[in-house]
């Protein structure tokens, strides 16, 4: 049997990963009808809204979605039809880590995947592709194709494949338009292989052939984990080496530079940092520490382990330093948290280093003010009340506020924390910010990008996160 030509493709999931990839794939595919659905009504109503105010920020989207949508690429709420209608359907829904029974804690929640499974199983009346766009542990794709086969009507043929997203926030557009790799796992079998075929015609649209890397299921969903791990690893890396810059006096950015600039080793993902954040890297990791328990490889969890300790150490570490300078006490201080978002040019807030900063701070009873130019009102609180569970969420308002810029967010504080690498940071008029804080007026900076000695002249006493400089 041939390959199949796609002409309709349904994607299950209208988050960050299902949403922007697929709003790509309709926009450099204008032969194939590109519908993606959700459960969530609000959620798709904003992917429709007549104004594009889409349910996610991610720069360059809204030019996407303006070019595409109503011509070949279509949200709606309408699941069963869509999956009716597609050759290939993408299942990009969430896969949080489970908070109950077996694995809590490590494992991923693979209730969404296995729902929208059964969905496929339940309402196709013809073959289908599906493909697997979440980062899922490895041999998921072996459960969906049991529920499938279990499920469906009979004749029906269903190949699953592995094709996991490496996009980045902040950068997807340009990731997916310019992918370094476009990663497609199949069952070795004529079956699976044509089935991976037809996906490399979808994305050879765009994407130069040499960049689509094809190999066996298992691999495919292993190097997503793995991307995630090492990059991850790179950071917890760095981050280790910012504490002892900061005890000894070494500067953390040189150290990075100068390792960065060993050919084998490369610049990127060595800056220090309060510690990564996202929907992705603590996730992946944790998944990969239970999947090598699971396998009686207790060295292998204990090693990938460690990445995420390093990540909620590196926090500690800094509320911990933010506490010592200001005379270890910050009890009714004002500390003003500038960024909540995990990283720039996002809005989203899942792991991000914000919350536990604000976290500890809240719970040494000070008084935190937050400014995030992207972050919607609703969502901090709804991450403050998710990371302090035991305190009613009046209680927390009362000693939380949330400011409309940064000038405000300030005013009459002790200390400004960069939680965020928002470029806005860096160029606001930070004499204007100094004039109204309480002196000491102090700037803890644990992104790094700010021209400390700018802000000595200007009178701040300053913490750069990774730097040795007594204050
Ligand atoms: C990550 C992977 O990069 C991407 O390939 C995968 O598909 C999903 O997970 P994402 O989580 O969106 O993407 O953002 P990323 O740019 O990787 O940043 C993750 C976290 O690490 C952020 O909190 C960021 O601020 C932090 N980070 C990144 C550092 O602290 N230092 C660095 O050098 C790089
Ligand atoms: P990611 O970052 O992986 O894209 P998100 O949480 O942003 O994760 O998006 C996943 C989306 O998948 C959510 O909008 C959720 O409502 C949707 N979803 C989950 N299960 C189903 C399902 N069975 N059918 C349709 N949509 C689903």
């Amino acid at each position: 049997m041939a390959p199949v030509t796609v002409k309709k493709i349904c994607c299950i999931g209208a988050g960050y990963v299902g949403g922007p990839t697929c709003a790509v794939i309709a926009l450099k595919c204008p032969n194939i009808i590109v519908t993606i659905v959700d459960l969530n009504k609000s959620r798709i109503d904003a992917w429709n809204s007549p104004d594009f105010s889409l349910p996610i920020y991610e720069p360059g989207l809204v030019d996407v979605v303006k070019e595409a949508r109503g011509r070949n690429l279509f949200f709606s709420t309408d699941v069963d039809k869509a999956i009716k209608e597609a050759d290939l359907i993408f299942v990009s829904v969430n896969t949080p880590t489970k908070k109950s029974g077996v694995g809590a804690g490590f494992a991923a929640d693979l209730n969404y995947v296995e729902s929208a499974t059964r969905r496929i199983a339940a309402v196709a009346t013809s073959s289908k592709i599906v493909v697997e766009k979440s980062t899922v542990p490895m041999r998921t794709a072996e459960s969906m194709r049991t529920i499938l086969e279990a499920n469906s009507k009979p004749g029906l043929r269903f190949d699953i494949l592995s094709n996991p997203e490496f996009l980045a926030e902040g950068t997807a557009i340009s990731d997916l338009f310019s992918p370094d790799r476009v990663l497609i796992g199949s069952l070795q079998t004529p079956e699976g292989l044509d089935a991976c075929r037809s996906l490399i015609e979808v994305y050879a649209n765009w994407v130069p052939k040499e960049r689509i890397l094809t190999v066996g299921l298992w691999s495919s969903e292993l190097s997503k984990l793995a991307a995630n791990a090492m990059l991850a690893q790179r950071i917890s890396s760095i981050n280790a080496l910012s504490a002892i810059c900061e005890a000894t006096g070494a500067n953390i950015d040189e150290v990075a530079h100068a390792v960065g600039r060993d050919s084998r080793m490369g610049p990127k993902f060595l800056r220090a940092s309060v510690g990564f954040g996202g929907s992705c890297f603590q996730k992946d990791i944790l998944n990969l520490v239970y999947l090598s328990e699971s396998l009686h490889l207790p060295e292998v969890a204990a090693y990938w382990r460690q990445v995420v300790i390093m990540n909620e150490y590196q926090k500690r570490r800094f509320s911990k330093t933010v506490v010592d300078t200001l005379f270890n006490t910050i009890t009714n201080k004002n500390i003003t948290v500038l960024g909540f978002a995990f990283k720039a040019d996002t809005g989203d807030t899942r792991e991000s280093a914000a919350i536990t900063l604000i976290r500890d701070f809240l719970s040494e009873r000070a008084h935190v003010t937050i400014y995030d130019p992207q972050v919607e009102e609703a969502q901090i609180w709804y991450d403050l009340a998710e990371a302090i569970p035991d305190t009613p969420i009046e209680q927390i308002k009362k000693q939380v506020t949330i400011a409309p810029n940064a000038l405000d967010a300030a005013k009459n504080s002790e200390a400004v924390v960069i939680a965020t690498e928002w470029k806005e940071f860096i160029d606001i008029d930070w004499k204007a910010v100094y004039d109204t804080m309480n002196k000491p007026a102090f700037v803890f900076d644990g992104r790094m990008i700010l021209n400390a000695d700018a802000l000595r002249q200007i009178g701040f006493k300053v913490k750069t996160i990774g730097r040795g400089e007594k204050i």
